[in-house]
């Protein structure tokens, strides 16, 4: 038919991230039949590759059946290759000339996916609206992912120099934690359960913990991390979303800017986070391990500097100002090289006034001690969500009380069901238009806002890091910290 044509451009097709998200990710949805009909795609990248190279390094990433194999091969047909700079005008110009070609459609919808290193941003955003704009009716879509800067100024900068070329409508800011099911699972939750929204506030609950920690170090990529650390890395745009999420009032509808509109609203009302209210901490090796990753701390890394004082752990403490929240310590907490992977969302509730248990035993067998009730959304792995909630002990004779849970686990209550990887969510939510998992310019100014002030501190301060062994379970000062501001652990770290 001649019906609208759409052509998907990986910019930086011979890099890691193409070769371990990108592609693959653009197959599974190919496969899985999401891909709309008459839509082709085109690497660019500096380097004389070939499609079929592309394909053979990503192989392994890709994961294809055997009974899947006529699909990929009709999918690697429907791909292309260009290379060329990343500064130089007459590139863009052949690649628009070979795009028209390629697409045999001068208005096909065009979408820009920069899998590349920020300090080629600036060049090839302007190169691409100045000369490879589709002809109306055609739109554009520019994907970008972070770092946007490296802190307040710097992003401020990125977001000029890409607002001069490109409307807010046509940016996509990635946010991949925004496409991960339970993320999109808290507004359904909140906002779709009674019993949650008259507890949702101040007055019950007495702390929020978010949790993400990776049981793997910096893995080569120390060079790239050293610059930025985990604060930059993951707390200022994973967790501080999903923050948002959680602590916004609810929105007017589900559209996009509705929902963007409370998640910056309850981001303004956060002060910038105080340096008495950061740990942070760095992992060394684990000489007693039998695993030689293990044995390496984030020093010898290869492309981090001997004296580096980046951290790769940090615990900090923010407070929303505002009716719903004043007072409540939200904890946002990340690590590298600890003793497991896991995200989740932990809101604690507060102490079951009166007393009318205190002479009963409880399960750790002193009296008094009930525990707090506490909602858990585990993102990661293992996707549930369960209420941690105290319960008769079964079987006894007069009130012993013990913890338990009403539990969700998403693998035994839906068995078979496939979730999406956030990417194929995101690359799909492009070609539908769907913002609502991407991140709007302000949220972004915002967040940074609130984590500027104590990372230029720390830098100037010459703050320590904390060693930790690779393998920890996290650093004492950060769970003491998070003690002291109310939050009661229940659990084992
Ligand atoms: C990225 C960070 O944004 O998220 C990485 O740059 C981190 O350092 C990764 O490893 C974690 O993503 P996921 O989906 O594996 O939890």
């Amino acid at each position: 038919t001649g019906s609208q044509r759409h052509v998907f451009f990986v910019f930086g097709a011979s890099g890691d991230l193409a070769k371990k998200k990108i592609y693959p990710t653009l197959w599974w949805l190919y496969r899985d039949g999401f891909i709309p009909e008459n839509t082709c795609f085109i690497g660019y990248a500096r380097s004389e590759l070939t499609v079929e190279k592309i394909f053979q390094n990503a192989a392994k990433y890709m994961k294809v059946q055997d009974d899947e194999r006529e699909k990929y091969e009709q999918f690697i047909k429907i791909n292309s290759y260009v290379h060329g700079s990343y500064d130089k005008a007459e590139d863009f110009e052949r690649l628009n000339k070979e795009t028209n070609k390629i697409s045999g459609q001068a208005t096909a919808h065009r979408f820009f996916y920069l899998a590349l290193p920020p300090s080629v941003y600036g060049n090839v955003s302007e190169m691409i609206s100045k000369h490879c704009r589709p002809e109306s009716p055609g739109f554009l879509r520019l994907i970008v992912e972070k770092p946007f800067g490296k802190d307040l100024e710097s992003s401020n900068k990125l977001s000029e120099h890409l607002n001069k070329f490109y409307s807010e409508e046509e940016l996509y800011r990635i946010d991949h934690y925004l496409g991960k099911e339970m993320v999109q699972n808290i507004i359904v939750l909140r906002f779709s359960n009674k019993i949650f929204s008259r507890v949702w506030n101040r007055d019950s609950i007495a702390a929020v913990n978010i949790i993400f920690k990776e049981d793997i170090g910096t893995q080569g990529r120390g060079g790239y991390f050293d610059e930025f650390g985990i604060i930059r890395d993951v707390i200022q745009n994973h967790l501080m979303q999903i923050l948002s999420i959680v602590a916004m009032e609810k929105p007017r509808s589900t559209t996009g800017e509705d929902i963007r509109d409370e998640k910056v609203k309850v981001l303004r009302c956060i002060a910038p986070i105080k340096i008495e209210d950061v740990v942070i901490g760095q992992y060394i090796g684990d000489k007693d391990s039998t695993d030689p990753e293990r044995q390496k701390g984030y020093l010898d890394d290869d492309g981090v500097p001997k004296d580096s004082r980046t951290p790769t752990y940090a615990q900090v403490v923010l407070f929303i100002n505002n009716e719903r929240w004043d007072g409540v310590p939200f904890i946002l907490r990340a690590g590298k090289a600890l003793n497991e992977k896991k995200a989740e969302i932990r809101i604690q509730f507060r102490d079951v006034p009166g007393g009318m248990f205190d002479e009963e035993l409880t399960e750790h067998g002193v009296k008094g001690t009930l525990a707090r009730d506490e909602l858990v959304i585990r993102v990661q792995p293992n996707e549930a969500i369960y209420l941690k909630v105290n319960t008769k002990r079964p079987g006894e004779m007069g009130f012993s009380i013990e913890g338990t849970e009403l539990d969700l686990t998403y693998n035994e209550r839906y068995q078979g069901v496939k979730l999406p990887d956030a990417y194929e969510r995101l690359i799909l939510d492009v070609f539908t238009g769907s913002k609502i998992n991407f991140v709007r310019s302000d949220e972004l100014q915002e967040a940074w806002r609130i984590v500027d002030p104590i990372l230029a501190e720390i830098d100037k301060k010459k703050v320590p890091v904390i060693p930790y062994k690779f393998g920890a379970v996290g650093l004492r000062e950060a769970f003491a910290g998070a003690a002291m501001h109310g939050y009661i652990y229940t659990g084992t770290y």
